[in-house]
């Protein structure tokens, strides 16, 4: 009797918790399902008109917890409908014209917050899902699915197509992303390398002098604060997703390879108009800005099967597929060196060439590569140095164990990123000729960098990437291609920095306690002007106009992240990359006893675990330049991104086209 009760009351709590929707924010049981029964893709979810995707249905009977219900036993004989502008709802398998799939069964376990983490006693929920896979929407117009389970309980959706985009108005598009790049961090590099008279700039970056400019937001599908996996997937797919997730919904099942798939721009690019497409990195190439245009897997960290996602496709689900990149240069060879990291163990350097790639492993390979083959550049292990490394500091280059090719020593003969993306353009236009191409290009360390908290190494590299857009710019004039390319310039998520004001490092130095070297910060008037375009006792570093005369003056800028570990803070240039912060005995984060050692101590803001900065939550810019420009403006979220690049490549075709030629058009539409 007293059980009873028990059970009673806990179904009465369940209920509650139901019913005041999404409790649970630190954790969740899965984010995009705050009831026990899951429409994948959730509520409010847009669509391309014949953009390929997976549907998955899942029923939770969580046995313990706060949500605890039907003593763990899933409804197993869950139904669910679609119906099109509120016209009659048919079964999911009769709509698509897809066999019913099989049910699949798991179990998870998740903390309801950190109480419950801090005492380990995760809630286990017991799971029934089916999974309806590769299918696609045509007609434009709202659509509502309604999963019933649990006699009597429904899960709505309504899922919206987007109007058709048939035309194609731009034969190209270069995408460059400035992975973590805010505003904030655009007008510190400015600061570094362009020269003010009178409170007036001499001269620009190249896109501050872009014709349009629009913000776009880049919240997660289920946390306000994203990673670059599922902002680059929202980017290239229209579709939010998770934190580590790309070109898939997140499930909950424990395989990161079979949650529900969405289809990415240069997989309907390939699939549409057989146009080229490319990556360029500064990263490792299986990092999740170049990976994500064609990986789909829940965990960003799957490294070796995403490679193999992007020269074989996703082999083990009914998908479709690209025949790989065209142009794919970066670093990380220790997913293409055998037995490093790579899928199956297999050398990935080989099984790319066996399917006609032209393999480069430094600069002078890249540049001498044949432009109408397909172009393999893996240049390092790991991340390509950054710029400031390779230009002003290259002994740090020597103390590496980089080589892509396997041996002990360091990388030698490094592109930046201006050769490989000028190298990928020559490549991309040879080969997708008529059909055009789609080439993403990323300033990684931007991102990596201001996680170290090493500003100059970040702005550097921000600085690099505005040197490739001004070069990428005057490449396709002189290909005469320019008008018809779309230049798009933008940001996956931020980083909460700011410049505040300068330091005087001569008497920073020479004040004994921390309070003391505070005061060498100037602000307001005292800030004064950017002493970086000035050279050094009339030397220049000789890097171009575009980058600071002086990279080490007496007056450096003061600046922060609103997210930092304890770290010891010097303004100014380091010589060698930055560690902020390291573990001590206890597992915490402490202040790096080797960092910036005349600095004055900032303690952290952070969970007392990270050794680094995090992302933030602003919105970042987008700079649009060429054919569809004037649909950038305003403020919109990183999805309309995509949406506005795949309207202007006319990929939002309403049926399944291969190739443009039109003649494999089911007749799907029609019977629909
Ligand atoms: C749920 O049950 C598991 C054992 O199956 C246990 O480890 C866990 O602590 C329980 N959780 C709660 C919230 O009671
Ligand atoms: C589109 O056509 C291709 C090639 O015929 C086929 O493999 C694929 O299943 C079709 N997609 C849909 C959603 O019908
Ligand atoms: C496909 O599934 C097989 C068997 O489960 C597994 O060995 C293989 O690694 C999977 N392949 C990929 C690319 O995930
Ligand atoms: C660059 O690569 C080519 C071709 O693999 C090789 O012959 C050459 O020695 C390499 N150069 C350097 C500096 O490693
Ligand atoms: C401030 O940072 C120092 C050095 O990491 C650390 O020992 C100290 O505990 C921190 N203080 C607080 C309040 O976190």
């Amino acid at each position: 009797m007293a059980r009873m009760l028990l059970k009673a009351n806990a179904v009465a709590l369940c209920l509650a918790v139901s019913l005041s929707g999404v409790s649970a924010q630190t954790f969740q049981r899965l984010g995009t399902c705050p009831d026990l029964g899951c429409v994948i893709p959730p509520d409010q979810q847009d669509f391309l008109p014949g953009q390929e995707f997976d549907i998955r249905f899942e029923v939770h009977a969580p046995k313990n917890g706060s949500e605890a219900f039907n003593d763990g036993v899933p409804d197993e004989k869950f139904t669910a409908t679609i119906a099109k502008d509120g016209g009659e709802a048919k079964s999911i398998a009769d709509f698509f014209e897809h066999s019913e799939p099989e049910l699949e069964k798991w179990t998870f376990s998740w903390f309801e917050d950190l109480f419950a983490k801090d005492a380990n006693t995760p809630s286990v929920v017991n799971v029934a899902s089916k999974a309806y896979r590769r299918v696609a929407l045509y007609e434009p117009g709202d659509y509502t699915v309604t999963l019933k389970y649990y006699d009597g309980k429904t899960t709505t959706a309504k899922w919206t197509v987007r109007p058709l985009a048939t035309k194609k108005r731009a034969k190209n598009v270069i995408f460059f992303i400035g992975d973590g790049m805010t505003t904030n961090m655009i007008t510190a590099a400015r600061l570094l390398a362009h020269q003010t008279v009178n409170g007036r700039y001499k001269s620009h970056l190249a896109f501050d002098d872009f014709p349009v400019i629009g913000h776009q937001m880049t919240h997660s599908i289920d946390s306000f604060i994203t990673d670059s996996a599922n902002s680059a997937s929202a980017l290239y797919t229209g579709h939010k997703s998770s934190v580590n997730a790309m070109g898939v919904y997140a499930d909950s099942s424990a395989d990161p390879l079979d949650d529900p798939k969405v289809e990415t721009i240069v997989e309907m690019l390939h699939r549409i108009w057989g146009s080229a497409w490319g990556a360029v990195s500064t990263a490792f190439i299986a990092d999740a800005t170049p990976i994500a245009l064609s990986g789909h897997s829940r965990l960003r960290s799957q490294y070796g099967v995403l490679i193999d996602q992007a020269l074989n496709g996703v082999s083990n689900y009914s998908w479709t597929r690209t025949d790989g990149p065209d142009a794919y240069f970066g670093g990380g060879a220790e997913q293409f060196l055998p037995g490093s990291g790579s899928f199956q163990g297999k050398d990935y350097y080989a099984e790319f060439a066996k399917k006609g790639y032209s393999v480069s492993l430094n600069k002078t390979a890249l540049l001498a590569a044949p432009n109408d083959k397909k172009a393999l550049g893996i240049f390092c292990k790991s991340n390509l140095p950054v710029w400031l490394d390779r230009n002003i500091f290259p002994e740090n280059l020597d103390t590496l164990k980089n080589d892509p090719a396997g041996g002990s020593g360091p990388a030698k003969d490094l592109p930046g990123l201006k050769e490989m993306t000028l190298k990928a353009i020559d490549v991309l236009n040879e080969r997708g000729g008529k059909k055009g191409f789609f080439l993403m290009s990323e300033g990684a360390s931007i991102d990596k960098q201001m996680h170290a908290l090493d500003y100059d190494r970040a702005l550097g590299d921000l600085l690099e990437l505005d040197d490739t857009v001004r070069a990428t710019i005057a490449k396709l004039k002189e290909l005469n291609i320019l008008d018809e390319t779309l230049i798009v310039v933008s940001a996956d998520h931020g980083h909460g920095f700011d410049v505040f004001g300068n330091s005087d490092t001569k008497y920073a130095a020479a004040q004994e306690d921390d309070r003391s070297k505070r005061n060498a910060i100037g602000v307001y008037a005292n800030s004064g002007l950017s002493q970086y375009t000035q050279p050094k006792d009339g030397v220049s570093y000789g890097t171009g106009a575009n980058f600071p005369l002086n990279w080490d003056p007496r007056y450096v800028i003061a600046a922060g992240l609103g997210a930092n570990p304890d770290h010891r803070e010097m303004f100014g240039v380091g010589k060698k990359p930055r560690t902020p912060a390291v573990v001590g005995a206890d597992g915490e984060a402490y202040v790096n006893p080797s960092d910036r050692p005349s600095g004055f101590v900032v303690n952290g803001t952070l969970p007392t675990a990270e050794t680094q900065g995090v992302h933030s939550l602003t919105d970042v810019p987008v700079y649009a330049m060429g054919p569809c420009q004037e649909t950038f403006g305003g403020t919109y979220n990183n999805i309309d991104v995509f949406y506005k690049i795949a309207s202007c490549l006319g990929l939002g075709h309403g049926k399944n086209v291969t190739h443009g030629d039109g003649s494999q058009c089911k007749s799907k539409r029609a019977q629909l």
